[in-house]
């Protein structure tokens, strides 16, 4: 009899284990549903064409282009760039013809019909400015590249603007368009790690502004909560910042703390020499880990097993920026809207503030006048 019940609960347990793996099975690729194809218009969008602009022929705006490039029913109407040996090595390796490669971009969207969406992916000083160019000549939505500006109340008041005109404005922190980070954020929606507690970025040798706030986003896409503080150290620089001497984007590392008693702490100090990003999130029950230069996360339930998902897809500039052009055209709220933005560029001058008085915390949201630090980064 007591052979034949130890049986039975042998048998039970191992149902058990194996309804609870075939669960989480289920979630691998891309918990409940089926990895994406590749990014294209939906909806009534998908039958329609549009005309799409990109100011700022750098890297950046380069990989913009090539995104534009991918996806069925946009033309790339101009490119625009101060910089003529930029504008046209771009326009070259866009195979675009010489009429629609423009030094002044107020020109040419004065003069040429309204674009159904205005890409900005200059520097940082500059990206209110032109959007507010794009706004003035009838852009019909409106992309800038993070982080939205260096000014809190120029980029407060370009949200506002954006908002009363009803013009779609997405700032481009592209992990909030990688299906696997949507997949992760599902993941944690569905508790499978608990109430998700203390984050830890270690992005590797980086910047403040131009890796870091990436970061920050993504703090508060997965924890779903607004920064209450910050405790920041920042290095002196060493030397000219690569995209111009004007620019002050120190290393560093820095500890914020979250409305909803989560912590996360991001580590971009230059003595950790390569850029190679891993971050775990740990929650009530459990953990998640991504490593993205190898394109895999992991998580570990109650169960002590560890399940592995290789990135759905490659993690690259233009691919994201394809997803992102895509959901904009088709009218979908965008995943990382102008208030986002605002809120990554005010923990980046919130660290920056830390740091400035022996690193005590500075508690956020700033006030206007405690922001105007009067820097300039990429
Ligand atoms: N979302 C991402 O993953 C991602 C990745 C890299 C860079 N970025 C952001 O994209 C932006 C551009 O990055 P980059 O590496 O290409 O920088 P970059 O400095 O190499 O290129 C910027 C280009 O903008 C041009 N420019 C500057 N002011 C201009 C103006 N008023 N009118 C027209 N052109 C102007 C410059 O001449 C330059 O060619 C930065 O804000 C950066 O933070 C975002």
């Amino acid at each position: 009899m007591g052979n034949t019940t130890s049986l039975a609960r042998q048998v039970v347990g191992r149902l058990r284990q194996e309804v609870r793996r075939r669960y989480l099975e289920a979630g691998e690729a891309g918990w409940g549903k089926p990895a994406p194809g590749p990014a294209r218009l939906l909806g009534p969008s998908a039958s329609q064409s549009f005309r799409v602009g990109v100011i700022g022929a750098g890297p950046q705006g380069l990989a913009q282009c090539q995104g534009l490039q991918a996806l069925r029913g946009v033309e790339i109407a101009g490119i625009a760039d101060i910089n003529p040996a930029r504008l046209s090595t771009a326009g070259g390796r866009l195979g675009l013809p010489a009429q629609n490669c423009f030094e002044d971009a107020a020109q040419w969207l004065e003069e040429t019909t309204p674009l159904d969406l205005l890409c900005v992916a200059t520097t940082a000083p500059t990206h209110v400015m032109l959007g507010r160019v794009g706004i003035q000549t009838g852009a019909k939505r409106i992309l800038l590249e993070k982080p939205i500006d260096v000014s809190l109340h120029e980029a407060r008041g370009f949200v506002a603007e954006c908002r009363g005109a009803g013009i779609p404005l997405a700032v481009n922190y592209s992990r909030r368009w990688m299906p696997d980070y949507r997949a992760i954020k599902r993941c944690i929606g569905k508790g499978v790690i608990g109430a998700p507690r203390s984050l830890a970025i270690i992005l590797g040798k980086g910047e403040l502004a131009m890796h870091g706030s990436h970061f920050f986003d993504l703090s508060r896409y997965l924890l779903g909560s607004e920064p209450e503080w910050v405790v920041a150290h920042l290095e002196p620089p060493t030397g000219a910042n690569s995209r111009g001497a004007n620019f002050e984007d120190p290393a560093g590392f820095c500890l914020f703390s979250f409305q909803n008693g989560a912590r996360a702490y991001f580590d971009f100090s230059s003595d950790l020499q390569l850029k190679d990003p891993f971050l775990t999130i740990k929650g009530t029950l459990g953990r998640i880990t991504v490593d993205e230069p190898r394109q895999f996360w992991t998580f570990q339930s109650r169960s002590q097993r560890v399940w592995t998902v290789p990135f759905v897809e490659a993690m690259k500039a233009s691919t994201l920026f394809a997803r992102v052009a895509a959901e904009l055209l088709s009218d979908t709220p965008p995943a990382s809207e102008g208030a986002d933005g605002v809120a990554a560029l005010e923990m980046i001058l919130a660290a920056h503030l830390s740091h400035r008085r022996g690193h005590q915390p500075v508690t956020l949201p700033l006030a206007s006048g405690e922001a105007d630090l009067g820097l300039e980064f990429p």
